[in-house]
């Protein structure tokens, strides 16, 4: 887009994207960058709402039905927070874009990938991110911790493990089919030494 930067997090539940998502902000914040931090889906009002309709129904939402939900927050929420936001030359640190569409709803249920994300790019008219990090982490291992957080499961989270490795794999597929815009980080990695290597990605995609 134009001027500010904008960085999306992408990977399984329990990869730890939101931790990652603070550090980089903290750290912009100190070198003085003005920093929008969101997510989808429920980055905004609109997306509020529809996100507690995806992650909370109770039964089956038809997998069409699910993926315009998806595309309609991300449509409302690059339209009235993402682009202004880089327009007025900030960094949006954001967790999930439209990646995460053709992994969970592309792969995990099975719609075509390629339809999935042409409709996310028609809803934001064509809005790609600066930067994605994937954090890659093997399914058994993001359930012990999501197990050792003690939350409740979303519809999502609460998947079995075959959806989680198809959604692992389609995130893999994404990565290496742009390998400019995407950078892969094997997340059973520490904490601080992840975030060293996202920053050293952002730093020179700010350069
Ligand atoms: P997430 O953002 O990881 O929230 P939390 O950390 O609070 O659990 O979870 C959102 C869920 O929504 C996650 O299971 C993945 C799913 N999702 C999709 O299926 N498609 C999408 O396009 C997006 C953005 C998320």
């Amino acid at each position: 887009m134009t001027r500010g930067l904008w960085v999306t997090l992408e990977g399984g539940d329990g990869s730890g994207k939101t931790t990652q998502a603070t550090l980089l902000e903290e750290w912009l914040r100190e070198r003085g960058r003005s920093v929008v931090r969101t997510r989808e889906p429920g980055g905004t009002d609109v997306g509020v709402l529809i996100r507690d309709i995806v992650l909370h129904h109770r039964g089956d939402i038809a997998p069409r039905a699910e993926a315009l939900l998806y595309a309609a927050d991300r449509a409302h929420h690059v339209a009235t927070l993402v682009r202004p936001a880089l327009e007025r030359g900030e960094v949006v640190i954001q967790d999930r874009y439209l990646d995460s569409s053709v992994a969970y709803q592309g792969a995990g249920r099975v719609l075509d990938g390629g339809e999935v994300r042409d409709l996310s790019l028609w809803g934001t008219e064509g809005a790609l991110p600066d930067v994605t990090v994937l954090l890659d982490l093997d399914p058994a291992a993001a359930r012990r911790r999501l197990d050792a957080a003690d939350k409740p499961f979303d519809r999502l989270e609460a998947e079995k493990e075959s959806f989680h490795q198809r959604v692992r794999e389609a995130f893999l597929a994404l990565a290496a089919a742009e390998p400019g815009r995407f950078l892969v980080v094997d997340a059973s990695r520490p904490v601080a030494e992840i975030a060293a290597e996202i920053r050293e990605r952002v730093e020179s995609a700010l350069a």
